[in-house]
């Protein structure tokens, strides 16, 4: 998605902070990339493609200026051309505007500014805001006024930032999509995400909605849509800038497939007694809710099918939603909770699931990676998954994350059978994960099956998630085909598209009922001569009817789950590598998917 970085107060460094800022904003996807400085005149230098061919053209123009905003582009309205790039100038070329989101009204707007006489250059929705200042500059507003009768005039969601020519200011206001301040002694900064700027400052404000806020070298100001001013906290980030760098690995996500069992600490911490083994999250155990339902997207709808399944474990009634279908989902019941689980915590579809559980009356809470998102703060309570940054687009230690405090959460808010053993099993989590890291045989099964036409995942109970995940893991970052099924559902059809090509990963741990059915789906499989790769605890005969074997530690069925998911994880991104894929930005991906 979009990404956003302004800067004030570096002088002659402005240029090279903005650039800095977008190559950090890289991994949220994009198309294209831009920046302008205000100076004297405002100075504009846009291209289509990567950083670099923006950095490419900007060695033959000279930029500058003490305010400058800088964006990276992720194609809605129009093609990734150098045109449609960000900023986009007003008609005179003395106002800039980088902008996130959509502009629901902007056909209207445009329509409106073309009778008056404004001339458009691009096919994006953004053009309408420059003109729409300059309309209001030409009626004698000073900067500030006329930002702000633009911004008034827009519908839709956007984050947007704005220069102008001859004044050393950022103005900037959010609806539905992140911004955030950054605070140094000397210099101020803006950007849609954390990352941009934290190479420079750890001090962050989170603006919210209807948020209006004017950065110069002087200081910074918060106001509402009144123009009254707003208190702000001021936070401070806990990540260190390094947690952004790929520290030796060849890829972001095989950094964060080794950070996982830091993370799953992190994620324990202070929330399970060290002596009495008891789980305590705090206010959140008091929750005590009649009902669950998840709401959530990608990845993190795998989560919470999980989630659900833990509390449906434990006698609370739970469903799982695709965000973008809860308008179909029937009402909470009761003292029923909605819970949105979210790595951003500003994915569009899964913030407008838990506004619309609001406005039906649930109590909602976020399950998230990001202190200050949307979702932590428009929810009446937050989880935090604390994994600490994640870069690869495609999730892999969130999801790790998200299935411990999940796991966490059932455990703090009810009251289960065997929870000793469960919480014995979460601890144990980071020491098994390591040793399949240490002692994976994942790229050597990716080096058998990298040529397969495509691939196929199955579990059942809490491996069904995994088999999903697994799937979606191989499709994001190999570009093949891939499906997950609960291996059950596997004879109701999709066993036609079982060959001799197509490797079956099968995900069977315990030696229970659960793991006797999957392993008579394997057979299955392997009576139609498909390769078959078990995913196993070496506690069932599996391996006597697969080709290749992903051993993991046994343990609990609930950590199990995670611990298959890392095989998983491995495997997708090996065949990915020798593939030569783009692993940490697939194409038409982004990290966090701000339209609905
Ligand atoms: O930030 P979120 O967890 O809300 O994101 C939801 C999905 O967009 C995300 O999980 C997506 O599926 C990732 N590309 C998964 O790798």
């Amino acid at each position: 998605m979009c990404g956003i970085i302004g800067c004030v107060g570096r002088d002659d460094e402005t240029l090279d902070v903005l650039v800095h800022g977008l190559s950090k904003l890289e991994y949220r996807g994009y198309d294209s990339a831009g920046v302008a400085l205000s100076g004297e005149r405002v100075d504009v230098c846009k291209k289509s493609g990567k950083i670099e061919d923006l950095r490419e053209a900007l060695e033959s123009r000279t930029l500058g200026g003490a305010a400058g905003v800088g964006h990276t582009r992720w194609s809605t309205h129009g093609p990734p051309t150098d045109e449609n790039a960000h900023p986009h100038l007003d008609c005179n070329g003395d106002v800039a505007v980088v902008h996130n989101g959509i502009i629901e009204n902007y056909q209207e707007l445009r329509d409106e500014l073309v009778t008056a006489g404004h001339t458009f250059k691009s096919d994006t929705d953004t053009e309408v805001v420059p003109h729409l200042v300059e309309d209001a500059l030409a009626d004698g507003l000073d900067n500030e006024a006329a930002v702000r009768r633009a911004i008034a005039r827009l519908e839709g969601s956007y984050a947007v930032a704005v220069v102008v020519s001859g004044d050393d200011t950022i103005y900037a206001a959010r609806n539905d999509s992140p911004l955030v301040l950054g605070l140094d002694d000397d210099a101020y900064y803006l950007a849609s995400d954390v990352p941009a700027f934290r190479d420079f400052t750890d001090r962050v404000i989170y603006l919210a909605d209807g948020e209006f806020a004017t950065l110069s070298a002087e200081g910074w100001r918060v106001s509402d849509v009144d123009g009254d001013e707003v208190d702000k906290d001021v936070d401070t980030v806990d990540w260190d800038p390094e947690e952004t760098g790929k520290s030796g690995y060849d890829h972001f996500m095989l950094k964060e497939i080794h950070e996982q069992p830091r993370a799953i600490r992190q994620c324990l911490r202070g929330r399970v007694d060290e002596l009495s083994g008891e789980v305590d999250i705090g206010d959140l155990g008091d929750l005590s809710p009649t009902g669950v339902q998840f709401v959530a997207c990608g990845t993190s709808y795998h989560a919470a099918l999980y989630g659900a399944q833990l509390l449906r474990d434990a006698g609370i009634p739970a469903q799982t939603f695709l965000a973008s279908e809860y308008a179909t989902a029937p009402p909470p019941i009761g003292d029923a909770l909605v819970v949105g689980v979210t790595q951003s915590g500003e994915t569009a579809d899964t913030l407008s699931a838990l506004r619309e559980a609001r406005k039906r009356g649930a109590r909602t809470m976020a399950v998230t990676n990001t202190v200050g998102s949307t979702a932590a703060r428009e929810c009446d309570h937050a989880l935090y998954i604390r994994a600490g940054p994640e870069i690869g687009v495609a999730a892999s230690k969130t999801f790790a994350s998200q299935l411990a405090a999940l796991n966490l959460f059932s455990l703090g808010t009810t009251r289960i059978d065997g929870a000793r053993e469960i919480i014995g099993a979460l601890r144990d989590l980071p020491s098994n994960i390591q040793a399949i890291l240490d002692d994976s045989n994942a790229e050597s099964v990716a080096d058998t099956y990298v040529d397969s036409d495509a691939y196929f995942f199955i579990g059942r109970g809490h491996q069904y998630p995994v088999a999903l995940e697994g799937a979606l893991k191989m499709k994001e970052i190999t570009y093949k085909h891939a499906e997950g099924f609960a291996a059950g559902e596997l004879k109701h059809g999709p066993l036609a598209l079982v060959t001799e090509d197509t490797p079956v990963f099968a995900v069977v741990t315990g030696d229970g009922e659960m793991a006797r059915k999957t392993i008579g789906n394997v057979k299955e499989v392997e009576a139609r001569d498909a390769p078959v790769v078990a995913v196993t605890d070496g506690q069932s005969d599996v391996e006597r009817y697969a080709d290749e074997v992903l051993e993991v530690p046994e343990t609990h069925p609930q950590a199990a789950a995670v611990l298959a998911n890392v095989q998983l994880q491995l495997v997708s991104y090996y065949v990915a590598d020798k593939l030569g894929r783009s692993i940490d930005k697939p194409r038409n991906l982004a990290k966090s998917v701000t339209v609905e």
